[in-house]
């Protein structure tokens, strides 16, 4: 099974993601090879749920609080997404560390506390440009995945910051050697590529034979580039 997950990150109201999601839904996906999850905001959870809870359309949520209930003001319990009709988390992507700083340890605090909740978390991580120039990838994957070494069964997406919005992709043998190296690293792991997903790379990233999927941000937006990559990625 792959899985293809669309980030929508701060973008579509709710009648947008429910408008984008009525015609997702009518479209002959491939739902037996490929897992289709929307993330989108906090807020289109529940409604995009009434449109999909019949599919095998699933959703995420683009972060999570690690706390269950309590005075947490702005904050949402995995157990509110589970009761929304979230299934997944988006756990640690590199704008919640870079603009939000979420370190490594509050990273692990939302993972602990979504698998109790039974929510699925997905857990990014990934090299910034500097890191990649100075051939440190596999350093700064070793230290953001740290806490996670005696853990199992994770979805993992791997992807460079450089490579977020920016239209650049690492060379191929590039990524399948972060992969390997999580795989390996940690038992049962399913590892996702995200950055820069597109028309024009899917096909060369389909041919890594150790990806996962992939989390699609900017060519999510669009409902025939998405479905596209859906399409491609199965193939
Ligand atoms: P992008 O974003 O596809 O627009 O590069 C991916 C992500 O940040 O998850």
């Amino acid at each position: 099974m792959k899985y293809v997950v669309a980030n929508w990150k701060m973008n579509k109201t709710i009648s947008e993601g429910i408008e984008f999601v009525s015609m997702l839904k009518k479209e002959n996906l491939p739902d037996d090879i490929v897992k289709t999850i929307i993330a989108p905001s906090f807020i289109s959870i529940n409604p995009i749920f009434e449109i999909i809870k019949n599919t095998k359309i699933s959703l995420a949520s683009q972060n999570v609080f690690y706390e269950e209930e309590g005075p947490y003001t702005g904050e949402i319990s995995p157990l509110m997404l589970r009761s929304a009709g979230c299934e997944y988390a988006i756990i640690g992507h590199s704008e919640r560390r870079i603009l939000f700083n979420e370190s490594n340890e509050i990273i692990f605090k939302k993972y602990i506390s979504s698998k109790k909740n039974l929510l699925i978390p997905i857990i990014c991580f990934g090299e910034k440009y500097e890191e990649y120039k100075k051939g440190a990838t596999i350093s700064v994957i070793n230290d953001q995945l740290e806490l996670f070494n005696n853990e199992n069964n994770i979805i993992f997406a791997y992807e460079p910051v450089w490579s977020i919005g920016t239209g650049l992709i690492p060379k191929m043998n590039e990524i399948q050697n972060v992969i390997d190296y999580v795989k390996n690293k940690i038992k049962n792991s399913v590892v996702l590529y995200g950055g820069s997903v597109n028309l024009k790379n899917i096909e060369e990233l389909a041919k890594i034979e150790v990806i996962d999927g992939y989390l699609v941000g900017g060519a999510s937006l669009d409902l025939n580039n998405f479905k596209e990559i859906i399409i491609k990625s199965s193939c």
